[in-house]
Order: C-alpha cells, then sequence, then structure tokens
C-alpha cells in the first residue's frame, strides 16, 4: 500500500509564529459604540415576516442567506444573500455570509456569525471572516438592533435545530441555498422535498406585492438608472472613438451602479447593431458604430438590493434613419398597448397580448408575415415570434426576475394586483440573416423596456423619466451631449 502524503498547508500561506500569536491580540481601542438606529426595513419586515407564518403556522422555518460562491480556488464572488433571506430581514448589500432566519411560532430569530474578540485568531487568519480580511464583524446586539430581531450567535443553530418544533408541525427549509443545512434538516427529518417546495414557491409569492419601503427603493433604483444612462449617452462619441465601445458602454453604466448603488442588478446588455438581435448580448465586445442603434439593458440594484430593469435603443449618431424609426415606432405602439391595459384585475398575460397584437399587425403590414395577424396569434400559430420570442413582462424587485418560484397560476396565468411592479418590454429583432425580412431592415434589434407600478386604476411608470417617443430620444440625446 502506498503511504498517504502528509497533509501540506496551503502553498501560500505563510506559518504564524508563536511570537506573532502573542503580539497580535495586544493594544487595540475598544470597538465604537455604533448607533442604534433600526435599519429602513425594518418597520416592514414584521409584516411580511407575520405573512408567511401565517400559512404555516405550526411548522418551523428555515431560511439561509447562503455562503460565499467560489469563483476561482480561493477566490469568492462579491457576496449576496438569497433574496428571500434579504426580504424578510431588510439585510442587502453584502449581509451576512452563512446567516440563517429561523421562524418558528411566534418567534423569528436570527443566526448569525457575530463579531468576535481580537483575541481570537479568527481576527488575523480567517480570509471569511476576520477583521484584518474583511473589516470589523457587527456584534450580537448592533445587528438586534439593525434588524429588530432576535439574534444570536450561528454556533448555537445546530443545537437550536435538534430541539422539537415548537407548534408541533415540520421543519422546512428553503432548499439549494445552503447545503450544509439541507443536509441538516434531512438528517433531523428526512428528505421532504414537498414540504420544502412549498416553502419556496410561498416566500416567492410573498414578494408579488410590494410595500411603501419596496416601491420608494425601486423608484430610486429607476432614478439611479437614469443617472448611468445619461452618462452613457454623454460618452457615446468617445464610444464610437475607442473602439469595443460596447464595453466602454458597460464600464460606464457599471461606474455609475456602483456609486450609485449597490451593483448592476444584472450583467448589462450593452448591444450595437446586429449583436441587438442576440437577447441576452453580455459579451458586449463589439464597437459601436455611427448608423447603428445601441440597445442599452441594464439596472442599478441599491444597497437595499432593490433593482431597476430598464432597456432604451438608441441612435449612435443621434439621429434614427427612416427605417430603424419604423422599427423603434412599431416596437414603442406595442409597448404603449401593452401598457394601456395594465391595472389592478387584469390578467398577467393581457399586457403581451395587447403588444404582441401590435407586434403582428406591423409585421403582417411590412408584408413580412406569412399568415393572418389572427392566425399567427393563434396557440397553434407563433410565426412571429421568430421576431420576438421573449415575453414582454417579468416581475421585478429584488431579483430582476422577481418571484421566479411563484406558482404559474398566480404568476403567467394570474392577475394583476396593485403594488405589483412588472417590466413592459416587447421588442423586434430583425438579424442580417433573416431573408424574409426587408433588406432595409435586417440588422435591426429594438427593444423599449419599462418598470411599472400596478395600481388601482392603471399603472405608474417607475422609469417614466427617460424619454420614449422618437423625437424625445434624439432631443434627449442632443440635450446631455450638449451638458
Ligand atoms: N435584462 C433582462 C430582462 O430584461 O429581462
Ligand atoms: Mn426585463
Ligand atoms: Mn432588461
Amino acid at each position: 500500500m502506498t503511504k498517504r502524503a502528509t497533509p501540506k498547508l496551503p502553498n501560500r500561506l505563510v506559518p504564524y509564529s508563536e511570537t506573532f500569536k502573542k503580539f497580535i491580540p495586544q493594544q487595540w481601542a475598544p470597538y465604537p459604540v455604533k448607533d442604534s438606529t433600526p435599519s429602513e426595513a425594518a418597520a416592514y419586515t414584521p409584516a411580511r415576516r407575520a405573512a408567511i407564518r401565517k400559512l404555516f403556522p405550526r411548522d418551523r422555518l428555515v431560511i439561509p442567506a447562503g455562503g460565499y460562491k467560489v469563483r476561482s480556488n480561493d477566490c469568492d464572488y462579491r457576496y449576496r444573500p438569497h433574496s428571500a433571506f434579504t426580504h424578510l430581514t431588510g439585510l442587502g448589500q453584502d449581509f451576512e455570509p452563512d446567516a440563517v432566519l429561523i421562524i418558528d411560532g411566534g418567534e423569528a430569530t436570527l443566526f448569525f456569525h457575530a463579531r468576535v474578540p481580537r483575541t481570537d485568531p479568527e481576527f488575523y487568519s480567517s480570509a471569511q471572516y476576520g477583521e484584518m480580511w474583511v473589516g470589523p464583524r457587527p456584534s450580537l446586539e448592533e445587528m438586534a438592533h439593525l434588524t429588530g430581531l432576535k439574534v444570536l450567535d450561528s454556533s448555537r443553530l445546530d443545537a437550536v435545530m435538534a430541539t422539537p418544533v415548537s407548534g408541533g408541525g415540520k421543519i422546512r427549509i428553503l432548499a439549494g441555498v445552503d447545503f450544509r443545512l439541507d443536509r441538516l434538516v434531512d438528517a433531523l427529518r428526512g428528505p421532504d422535498l414537498e414540504a420544502d417546495s412549498e416553502l419556496t414557491e410561498a416566500l416567492s409569492e410573498l414578494r408579488l406585492i410590494k410595500d411603501d419601503y419596496e416601491i420608494r427603493e425601486m423608484e430610486q433604483a429607476c432614478s439611479a438608472t437614469l443617472v448611468g444612462f445619461e452618462a452613457v449617452i454623454a460618452d457615446i462619441p468617445e464610444a464610437v472613438r475607442r473602439g469595443r465601445g460596447e464595453r466602454w458602454v458597460e464600464g460606464i453604466f457599471g461606474l455609475h451602479a456602483r456609486h450609485q448603488g449597490n451593483a448592476v442588478g444584472y450583467d448589462t446588455i450593452a448591444a450595437s447593431g446586429e449583436h441587438a438581435c442576440t437577447l441576452h448580448w453580455i459579451r458586449n465586445d463589439g464597437d459601436l458604430r455611427e448608423g447603428d442603434l445601441l440597445l442599452l439593458d441594464a439596472g442599478v440594484e441599491m444597497d437595499s438590493l432593490y433593482t431597476a430593469d430598464v432597456t432604451r435603443t438608441l441612435p449612435v449618431s443621434g439621429r434614427f434613419s427612416p427605417a430603424q424609426l419604423k422599427v423603434y415606432s412599431a416596437v414603442l405602439a406595442a409597448q404603449q398597448a401593452g401598457m394601456d391595459v395594465a391595472k389592478h384585475g387584469a390578467k398577467f398575460i393581457d399586457v403581451h397580448n395587447a403588444a404582441i397584437r401590435v407586434i403582428a399587425e406591423h409585421l403582417s403590414e411590412w408584408g413580412i408575415l406569412p399568415v393572418s395577424v389572427e392566425e399567427t396569434l393563434a396557440e397553434e400559430g407563433g410565426e412571429f415570434r421568430r421576431w420576438m420570442v421573449h415575453g414582454t413582462s417579468h416581475h421585478l424587485g429584488i431579483d430582476v426576475h422577481d418571484c421566479a418560484q411563484a406558482r404559474r397560476k398566480v404568476y403567467r396565468e394570474g392577475k394583476l394586483k396593485a403594488g405589483m411592479i412588472i417590466t413592459v418590454e416587447p421588442g423586434i429583432y430583425f438579424k442580417s440573416t433573416d431573408l424574409m425580412v426587408p433588406e432595409e431592415f435586417r440588422g435591426i434589434g429594438v427593444r423599449i423596456e419599462d418598470d411599472i407600478l400596478i395600481t388601482e386604476d392603471g399603472y405608474h411608470n417607475l422609469s417614466g423619466a427617460f424619454p420614449r417617443q422618437p423625437d424625445e430620444v434624439e432631443a434627449w440625446m442632443a440635450e446631455v451631449q450638449s451638458r
């Protein structure tokens, strides 16, 4: 039998000498007393937790934030908590790796890795938790003040999990977020996929209607996104001049997203010319050319993690060509038709149906559609989707595709309700290789996307400050570039 090699120290680690270990804990000033103001979200999270508790009154609900995700080797991505955890705790930004919210009976408890004294080797040796690596961590007391929650150190979690469920019901976990906890829960109660998927759906559906705090955050996300779009417009001539202008656009928007908020809410789509016909064009390595359109689909995510999702299709030269204008105007009419039917009580799918009817009518008018408008809109038709294969709307909030685990009957087949926030984002994409399309249209892709809040009698366009009419877009670009 070959002898197993002695485990080696990681190849870069410099061993800590006894001298260092004795020296390092000495003479540090005490931690400053932090102000004990609760977060703005803390006034809203008790109602959200009460709503989920009402659905599972006897059960213990385990909602993990999740841990770091490896980018490569020992380097992680910037930390982002699971959206359900953020919604129920109000913790956004990079709070709080490996934390867990437990709702059991009338009580909600947050477990997290609290600050350790500087005498603990973690202070210097842990790249994930140590103050020397990631800065000072909150104390239990600070976290309790911030969230308004009962807070315990995560070292207590396994013991608490092993206690009987207080209401006599079952343990349910938001599965797939923290694999250690998934295994712990399965060890305690056995696998119960149904219980877990019911919780996952319920947590997603809980976010369908936004409260006043969420609406304010979404308004701010849209305002911050406007700052980013205007910075891009101002720099379009520079992006053209430099080459690889799509990257320049992505970078300028990203700079403002990090400056105004936490980050981009999703990878920016900076698609110039033909690239606009690739729906999720995020490689962004193309040039910006005079005479082409730039499809910019981008959103700023605030520190609270709420994100905007806005698309404008802009003429690089500042003026639409006649062919571009025809396509743009058709998409705009489709978007307006979708918005016009959006209100409390309408069906979610009504918005899409209204938008695609206008798209189909234009395709028919241009002689592109091989069948009638009615035939292509019928369930067994669908030819029009060659030029707009995506849906018109999705819910928007902490996730760009928010509430994605909500059941079909309350999402796609459900009704719009006051307080929901959805996108309206039709498009027409004519690939340069599409021989069914008149030559003047080939290589033109247009999408227009706004974020609307559903109200009792209609909608409020949260991104309404972004010009949409083609002449307004041209005037906007000229004005921003002359500042
Ligand atoms: N930005 C992705 C989307 O519009 O859904
Ligand atoms: Mn969208
Ligand atoms: Mn988008």
